[in-house]
């Protein structure tokens, strides 16, 4: 069976605005793939996920993201792109005024979802799958940081993407539950068969959770194995 990737990556360079931020870009993820992004504060970990999810433009070399060419992608393409992604953020970004399930319906929407029994039993799966059914009437701001990390991989879940873009998703929360969070990430990618890429500089993480990285170090991109790495 031929591997796809989800994402592709060559010979790109990574700006913000004029600021050249990582050069000789070249990233292959496979679906299914579970792969940290690591390197120091401001190496470029964010900046590069921003070009992945169409927030900041490819200038250089090609890239695809989930069969989406990044190069060519203008901005009315963009919510195509998200429709096919998942992001989950360091601090949660649920709209604080209204509930959990308003806050899923509101995705939903904004996706093109109108019929309101599908909606419905979609918005059961997902918060099932992560543990949150019983919260579905709360608002956010009642919910531990934990829980509404669980909500944010929900909500990410909503359009069976094949790709979760995740920026330090434990970074606000304590030991215990960054490794709820890591357990739940690492199932709902193997249920799902849904790749993601992480980043993180957390290395209790990386050392509890052994899976590929690739390190962003001196303006470069590099796939790195554990062994190389100083803990
Ligand atoms: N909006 C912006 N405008 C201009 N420069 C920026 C902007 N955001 C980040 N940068 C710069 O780009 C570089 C990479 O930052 P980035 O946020 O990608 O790093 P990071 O690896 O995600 O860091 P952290 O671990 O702190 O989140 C830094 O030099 C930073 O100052
Ligand atoms: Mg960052």
């Amino acid at each position: 069976m031929e591997v796809k990737n989800v994402i592709e990556v060559i010979q790109s360079s990574i700006y913000q605005r004029n600021h050249l931020v990582l050069s000789d870009v070249n990233i292959a993820l496979s679906e299914g793939e579970f792969v940290y992004l690591i390197g120091k504060t401001g190496s470029g970990k964010s900046s590069l996920l921003k070009v992945l999810y169409g927030d900041l433009p490819l200038k250089t070399g090609t890239g695809k993201v989930v069969g989406i060419d990044l190069k060519s992608l203008k901005t009315s393409k963009i919510p195509d792109l998200r429709r096919h992604l998942g992001i989950v953020f360091q601090d949660f970004q649920l709209l604080t005024d209204r509930t959990v399930e308003q806050n899923l319906i509101f995705v939903l929407k904004a996706t093109g979802w109108k019929d309101k029994k599908s909606i419905e039993t979609r918005i059961d799966e997902v918060l099932d799958s992560v543990g949150m059914l019983s919260k579905k009437k709360m608002m956010p701001f009642r919910l531990s940081g934990g829980e509404q990390q669980r909500v944010s991989i929900a909500r990410a879940l909503l359009n069976h993407p094949e790709l979760i873009l995740a920026d330090e998703p434990t970074g606000n929360l304590d030991p215990e539950t960054s490794n709820e969070i890591m357990n739940l990430l690492l199932s709902v990618s193997k249920q799902n068969n849904c790749a993601v890429l992480m980043a993180t500089h957390d290395y209790d993480i990386i050392r509890r959770y052994p899976a590929r990285m690739i390190r962003c170090e001196e303006g470069r991109v590099l796939d790195v194995n554990a062994d190389s790495i100083e803990f």
